[in-house]
């Protein structure tokens, strides 16, 4: 898979993906990952990409040209057009479902705003989606690209160590994670649940189901609306609705 940035500040992005899992995931070549200057694209003597907004208002509007320029300059080397997201507070909300829908994209393009926003006319010319990463604002569409990028790209089978890892973990089912525990089995007088040393492969599998019903009743109760349960775990779940 291969995910195109078009930022300002591509020097933003260096160091956070230059570590750990994502790191591992591009060495490896399971992951492309680009980080564009709109400014390269700027035909402007002064590499100018911003210009005053029509009409009332303060601030600065990206221009269209450098951000097309860029684009086409990306596109000309896929063979299928590349999907490209707007990353805007006006977007839909990023979810898990999101993340693993957009790991079957070949070729993403994240286009990044900032200043006033970006002129209207080259949102409509190249965008397909535009996605928030929550009801606030932010400076620009750079960590909300980080978090987007992040999330899809452990989606992508053989980035992490197992695909086990994520089946369990929170979001993927619907459910948040049941609670995890290391060594040592005694932590300020503080034990682990029994039944983890048991042995019981089916025991702890029930266990840790019935903890991850409990935790989102309690801490997300809107989740288990959607949360595929059988008629005895949504009876179970009423248990820790009602308190
Ligand atoms: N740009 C500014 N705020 C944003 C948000 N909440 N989500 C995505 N992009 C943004």
């Amino acid at each position: 898979m291969k995910i195109d940035v078009l930022t300002l500040f591509p020097e933003m992005f260096e160091s956070v993906f230059g570590v750990s899992i994502i790191k591992r995931a591009t060495d490896n070549g399971l992951l492309s990952l680009r980080f564009v200057n709109i400014r390269d694209f700027s035909e402007d003597k002064h590499k100018r990409v911003d210009d005053y907004p029509y009409g009332a208002g303060g601030g600065l509007v990206m221009q269209p040209m450098p951000i097309f320029a860029a684009y086409e300059h990306l596109s000309e080397e896929s063979e299928e057009k590349p999907y490209v997201i707007y990353m805007s507070p006006q977007g839909k909300t990023f979810t898990q479902k999101k993340a693993i829908e957009l790991k079957e994209h070949k070729h993403l393009i994240l286009l990044c705003g900032h200043y006033e926003g970006v002129d209207q006319r080259v949102l409509d010319e190249i965008v397909d989606e535009e996605i928030s990463i929550g009801d606030y604002v932010l400076t620009g569409g750079e960590i909300a690209a980080m978090a987007v990028i992040d999330a899809t790209a452990r989606m992508i089978p053989g980035v992490l160590d197992s695909e086990d890892t994520f089946s369990h973990e929170s979001h993927f089912d619907g459910l948040l994670e049941y609670p995890q525990y290391t060594r040592p089995p005694v932590w300020r007088e503080r034990e682990i649940p029994e039944i983890l040393v048991s042995g019981h492969h089916a025991r702890i599998e029930k266990w840790r189901r019935e903890k991850s019903i409990e935790i989102t009743a309690k801490k997300r109760p809107e989740l288990l609306k959607t949360a595929p349960l059988t008629e005895k775990e949504k009876e179970f779940a009423k248990k820790f609705l009602e308190n």
